[in-house]
């Protein structure tokens, strides 16, 4: 059946992108109800959208119409999807007090379908910390937001707070709309972040990695149905609602909750970077420096921390299937089938992390799928989310 999908759009410069949107959306069959506020209408004319969409597009809460019903509730119960884009900082802090002051603000507390938040502002306003909490207290509440991209904004400066790619929320929105639920029934832990390893109570060792690319899988694979726990060493990334989080700091504690769970899960996937080394006597007091810097010298001892993936590889069960990341800065497919191999997994995620857009604290990743059977699969550079995507598509495949 056709899909009807409710567009909000609230007062920011990037409304206009929206047109572009609603055209894609259209041509692929989908029914767009297009709702403006008042400060959209004044970036963008009404009329531009209902041509594109092809219906009334709805502004005013006043607005008389030919349906007997209520139009804000009659619209709610229409709609399968509801994006607000661009949302403004105004629009976001409406929504997190229950505000029903407009046509649009009406129908966001009125509606029941999901709903999808693209905010686009300026950098300070984004960052604002009362903004965050808006946004922390909507996704509580199930609110699917996209983070905003870092650019040129048309305030002059230059940050995070641009609207992300139109083929971006196209897609996101089309992912929402057309829910996969392959994973239904199945448990799935992921690993995330970085390791941490003391070296006195206030310093430790750890490494670049976010944690972005395990968070985007977990974040998927709950999509999907599936019941996820995700592991996660040091990351700035929030908790995902939904999914079970099991914050921890060293590569043994994270090795120790894996193993724990181990028995019970059906996917395990470990996107983590997981420290090698771990300092071999950790100083219960903090290490002290010299009077002058120059005669200041500690030597650390450090020594090997147990590989998780191939702890679990001794201990998979039939039907377990287990997927680990390769991140390479030389031979790559050489020394990614030698892990695959001694970690007893079922495929790995190998990168070239000197390649730009691939590996950590980026946006994208460059990846190859390499498998038991020596197949390779090679993806061209995509979004961390549609990398987290393409993994389980390839798990579903194997079971
Ligand atoms: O051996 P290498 O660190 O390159 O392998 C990378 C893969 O192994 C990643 O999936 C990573 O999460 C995992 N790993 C691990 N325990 C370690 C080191 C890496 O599970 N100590």
């Amino acid at each position: 059946m056709a899909k009807t999908l409710g567009i909000g759009i609230t007062g920011g410069i990037a409304a206009y992108k929206i047109a572009e949107l609603v055209s894609k959306l259209k041509q692929d069959g989908i029914d767009v109800v297009v709702m403006m506020t008042e400060g959209a209408t004044k970036f963008v004319s009404p009329l531009t959208f209902r041509t594109l969409s092809g219906r009334e597009v709805i502004t005013d809460l006043w607005q008389e119409s030919n349906e007997w019903k209520v139009q804000h509730i009659g619209i709610a119960e229409e709609i399968d999807l509801l994006v607000i884009a661009p949302a403004t900082a105004n629009f976001i802090a409406k929504m997190a007090h229950g505000i029903a002051d407009d046509l649009l603000s009406t129908v966001v507390v009125a509606n029941t379908a999901p709903v999808l938040v693209v905010p686009a502002m300026n950098t300070n306003m984004y960052n604002n910390p009362i903004v965050q909490d808006n946004i922390k207290k909507l996704a509580g509440y199930g609110y699917h937001f996209m983070k905003p991209d870092s650019g040129n904004l048309a305030c002059g400066t230059s940050g995070k707070g641009r609207l992300p790619e139109i083929d971006h929320i196209y897609k996101e929105i089309k992912r929402m709309l057309y829910p996969k639920k392959d994973l239904e029934g199945k448990r799935v832990m992921v690993n995330a972040g970085t390791t941490c390893e003391n070296i006195d109570p206030v310093r430790f060792i750890c490494n670049r990695s976010t944690g972005k690319m395990g968070y985007c899988i977990a974040e998927e694979a709950f999509a999907r149905g599936a019941d996820v726990i995700l592991v996660s060493g040091n990351s700035p990334l929030d908790s995902i609602p939904g999914v079970q989080f099991i914050p921890v700091w060293s590569a043994e504690e994270m090795c120790e909750v894996m193993l724990e769970y181990q028995p019970d899960c059906d996917i395990i996937i470990g996107a983590a970077a997981v420290g090698d080394f771990r300092v071999a006597n950790i100083a219960t007091q903090k290490l002290k420096k010299a009077e002058n810097y120059e005669e200041n010298k500690i030597l650390l001892e450090l020594v090997g921390t147990p590989d998780i993936l191939k702890e679990l590889g001794k201990k998979k069960r039939d039907h377990q299937i287990m997927v680990g990341f390769a991140a390479e800065t030389e031979n790559l497919i050489e020394n990614a089938r030698k892990k695959l191999e001694s970690k007893n997994l079922d495929f790995i995620v190998a990168n070239d992390v000197t390649v730009e857009g691939a590996g950590f604290a980026s946006d994208t990743n460059i990846v190859t799928f390499i498998f038991r059977n020596g197949d390779i699969t090679s993806l061209p550079k995509m979004s961390k989310e549609e990398v987290a995507a393409a993994i389980l598509n390839q798990v579903v495949e194997l079971m």
